[in-house]
């Protein structure tokens, strides 16, 4: 661990901002255009909008990276060379939140105090709706740029109404008007999820901007000036919210029922044939492209396809190729398409071109049948299709399977499902075929049998036996003179509790605040135990993400532990007013000598694109550039494990975490966020740890809230993702949840963390819960009179989520009750905190 004594600006920070600053456009992209931009130089613009200024970096909440600096959209055009023309407008607006915005925070607080709910956790990651207000769009310029933002975040989903998920009547009017006045017009949007836009959807320019982290301005004046070029395709459908199947009902406090099942974005649009707003996988760049499929092969249980992309205008760019398959409805409905492959091509000058080869799995087209607790491939025609959309893809070659085949046998998880998943009535058996633009008797058939399909029966753990060890120190399991099992068969049951919960003090209660309970590293968000460290057993050290390393900026070391000395609950404050703040700052223990005296020490970290901004590349090479400067940040500061990917499914626009999060669809989730993965683990002592595992797709009542899902739809959408990226990259830990499934927390599910995890995907790493995950109703984090109880630190240990995070002293409490109380709703033995403890200790082993 590096520590740095001097604030300037370092050598690392600067490489890795212009590092990102040249990937980011790979994460941007034209919904609308109109042929007028790039532009050939700076010029005079009339700047408006709620991001102009306040530009989003990225969404709040644990997810919000402490940088020293970011480039707003207003500083990063004036630095290019660009004069802004509404300075006035933009002094006026910033005057108007200030007034509105306190009207806001009292509202928000009245709301938590009549619904009896933590004010602070009620109030984290709410964000106020655009206001309306009536300024005068008189600048001159010789183009104008309106900047819509919209911000949300952990704590909060976002609401229905205008200002947030919809256009202000404001926005409409002003943005209509720019695009009348202005030849040269361009709608950039600094969102970090879905807006309807139907309302300006006509406009000439709609750039897809995102969030970008620390040079999100910058990136626009790039893009706008023509020194690089859009190439990111949408990760998610985008339609008026209205019109998803995953509206109706969302957000329940109690119990949100996905009663759509598999149908979820793309899934449903395009199999009941609704025409969204901008299908999933659309986006253009300054160029266009045409495709050409070369050659389609089916053999040794792959199927693979070559197309030639030709860059077909006059600018640079890079297309993305996308192979959709369409399965035949048989004993199970089947969506009209699903996403098999996808590529990005090389930069291509005008009039180049170059073959994108894509190949997948057969056994990867499989459905889940729950009746038989069995992934089958039905018998029948699979017509793979590939395009540059979902609504863009047209058939390329027929696969026919001549009879069903099972194709892996497991158990069946997480009952409780209380409905019948929707079912489409149009007829979505691919052989009906809705051919676009080619006869399908062109395309080349290929056949496969189902006695040639790979068969596999997954066998499941039995409880652990206790293990009887030898007393030896950690050192010796570092030398290789004893093993890990001898180790932990020395120690007592008090010991493997302690080793199975993070680090707190005796007694503290609540004794850290949420995102920032580590001792050795200020600003990190936990730490393991620290209790075997006479035994010589080192702590393992967490940081949040997932847009970037969340630490301190500012630290002092007293007393051999981090202090930092920005407020650790940044970007938390947001809902405090001056009162509480004082209170929290006079609460705090006043500094020793020591501390007075001590030096600071600096942690700049950068801030890179949003989770969804990234998937938004569809590039595995930016997504590992990303992942490389987060694991170098790692290294520096002495960070082991980075609480991210986070790759929930986007299964709503309005879920508040989305930002954080890469796509409605698991295979976009899931091989993105294993590039992310292989490249922070390439970093010596650094690990990921993916999350939340699993099916936390809304953040109303998060720690308590049920998420009644069938079978099927769990494991062929919300887990498909966490599957994907543990078989391709191994992260080293994974998150639990904080809501149920089905009735219960995924933390205490054995299903999940065991079952699914470990014995049919073969993860080997640890799991640590989402913070306060068991408990949390204790702490007045939930709604006041929660229909679910809380999670138990206990259930964990059953479950085989290893790490109760951040730790506290009821955790401990109910570990060492269910070890001899048969009444415990989760008895625990020995044997299976040993089971946790070791898998921890090889996680201390492999990492520090
Ligand atoms: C969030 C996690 C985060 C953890 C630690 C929780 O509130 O849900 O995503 O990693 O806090 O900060």
């Amino acid at each position: 661990m590096v520590r740095i004594t001097d604030e300037t600006m370092q050598p690392f920070e600067k490489e890795h901002i212009d590092a990102v600053r040249k990937a980011a456009p790979e994460c941007t992209l034209f919904l609308k255009r109109d042929g007028t931009l790039p532009l050939d130089a700076p010029c005079r613009v009339a700047l408006y909008g709620s991001g102009a200024r306040k530009t989003i970096k990225g969404g709040t909440g644990s997810g919000d990276v402490n940088v020293r600096h970011f480039v707003t959209i207003e500083e990063g055009l004036q630095k290019a060379g660009f004069e802004i023309t509404t300075k006035k407008w933009l002094d006026e607006y910033d005057a108007l939140l200030v007034s509105r915005r306190a009207e806001f925070v009292r509202q928000v607080k009245e709301e938590a105090r009549q619904l009896g709910i933590n004010p602070v956790m009620y109030c984290m990651g709410k964000a106020m709706p655009e206001p309306g207000y009536e300024f005068a769009l008189d600048a001159g310029g010789e183009m104008a740029v309106y900047a819509l933002a919209r911000i949300s975040g952990e704590g909060a989903d976002r609401a229905m109404v205008a200002g947030d998920i919809s256009l202000s009547e404001t926005e409409i009017q002003d943005i209509l008007a720019l695009n009348k006045k202005y030849e040269k017009f361009v709608l950039v949007l600094n969102v970090g999820g879905m807006v309807d836009l139907e309302p300006v959807k006509d406009v000439k320019n709609i750039l897809l901007l995102g969030q970008l982290g620390t040079p999100t301005g910058d990136v626009l004046a790039d893009l706008l000036l023509g020194k690089s070029y859009p190439s990111g395709k949408l990760a998610m459908t985008w339609a008026p919210i209205g019109k998803y199947a995953s509206t109706k009902g969302f957000g329940d406090m109690d119990d949100t029922l996905y009663t759509e099942g598999i149908y979820v974005g793309y899934r449903y649009f395009d199999t009941v044939h609704e025409k969204p707003d901008f299908p999933f996988g659309y986006g253009l760049s300054y160029t266009n492209f045409e495709m050409a499929v070369k050659d389609t092969v089916v053999e040794t249980g792959k199927i693979t396809v070559t197309v030639e992309v030709r860059n077909t205008g006059t600018f640079a760019g890079k297309e993305t190729v996308q192979v959709y398959y369409s399965a035949p409805a048989g004993k199970l409905d089947k969506p009209y398409q699903e996403l098999a492959a996808f590529g990005k091509t090389k930069e291509l000058r005008p009039g180049e071109c170059a073959n994108v080869t894509l190949g997948f799995n057969i056994v990867d087209m499989a459905s889940y049948d729950t009746e038989l607790s069995s992934y089958i491939l039905e018998g029948g025609k699979y017509i793979i299709r590939v395009g540059n959309s979902s609504e863009d893809a047209v058939p390329c070659c027929k696969v026919v399977l001549d009879e069903t085949a099972v194709i892996r046998k497991v158990k069946n998880i997480c009952p409780g499902c209380t409905f019948k998943d929707f079912v489409p009535e149009t007829e979505t058996d691919a052989a009906s075929e809705t051919v676009k633009d080619r006869s399908m008797a062109d395309i080349p058939v290929h056949r496969i049998w189902a006695k040639d399909m790979p068969q596999e029966i997954v066998v499941y753990d039995e409880m652990p036996r206790e293990q009887a060890g030898n007393a030896c120190t950690w050192e010796d399991v570092k030398n290789g003179r004893s093993t890990i099992d001898e180790f932990v068969g020395s120690l007592n049951e008090k010991q493997l509790a302690y080793l199975s919960i993070g680090l707190f003090e005796d007694h503290a209660g609540m004794g850290s605040i949420v995102g920032a309970a580590a001792q050795s590293v200020a600003g990190a968000a936990g730490e393991s135990s620290q209790r075997l460290q006479d035994l010589g057993v080192p702590s393992l050290v967490m940081a949040d993400g997932p847009a970037g390393l969340r630490l301190c900026t500012k630290y002092k070391v007293v007393d051999g532990k981090a202090k930092g000395v920005d407020s650790p609950l940044a970007g938390f404050t947001d809902f405090l007013d001056a009162e509480q703040l004082r209170q929290m700052a006079a609460m705090a223990p006043r500094p020793s000598e020591e501390e007075l005296a001590a030096p600071l020490n600096y942690m700049y970290c950068t801030a890179i694109p949003i989770g969804t901004a990234l998937a938004q590349s569809f590039s595995e090479e930016v997504c590992r550039m990303c992942g490389d400067i987060v694991g170098d940040e790692m290294e520096k500061f002495g960070i082991h494990l980075w609480l991210a990917p986070a790759m929930n499914i986007q299964r709503s626009p309005l879920c508040g975490r989305n930002f954080e999060y890469y796509s409605e669809d698991p295979l976009v989730s899931g091989r993105l966020a294993a590039a992310v993965t292989k490249s922070v683990q390439a970093h010596k002592g650094c690990g990921v740890t993916v999350k939340h595992f699993a099916l936390n797709n809304q953040e109303t009542n998060r720690t308590a809230s049920n998420s009644i899902v069938s079978e099927r739809a769990i494991r062929e959408i919300y887990l498909r993702g966490f599957e994907i990226c543990v078989r391709e990259a191994q992260p080293h830990t994974l998150m639990s949840s904080y809501n149920l499934v089905n009735g219960e927390h995924t933390c205490n599910s054995r299903d999940l963390q065991t079952h699914v995890l470990r014995n049919e995907w073969g993860f080997e790493g640890m799991v640590m819960t989402d913070w306060y995950a068991a408990g949390s109703t204790m702490l007045g984090i939930n709604k006041g009179e929660s229909k679910h109880p809380a999670g138990s630190s206990a259930g964990c240990i059953h479950a085989g989520n290893d790490l109760v995070m951040p730790g506290m002293q009821a955790d401990l409490d109910d570990m060492m009750d269910a070890l001899s109380n048969p009444e415990h709703a989760y008895p625990i033995t020995k044997a299976q905190l040993q089971v946790t403890a070791k898998r921890v200790l090889e996680m201390v082993l492999k990492l520090t």
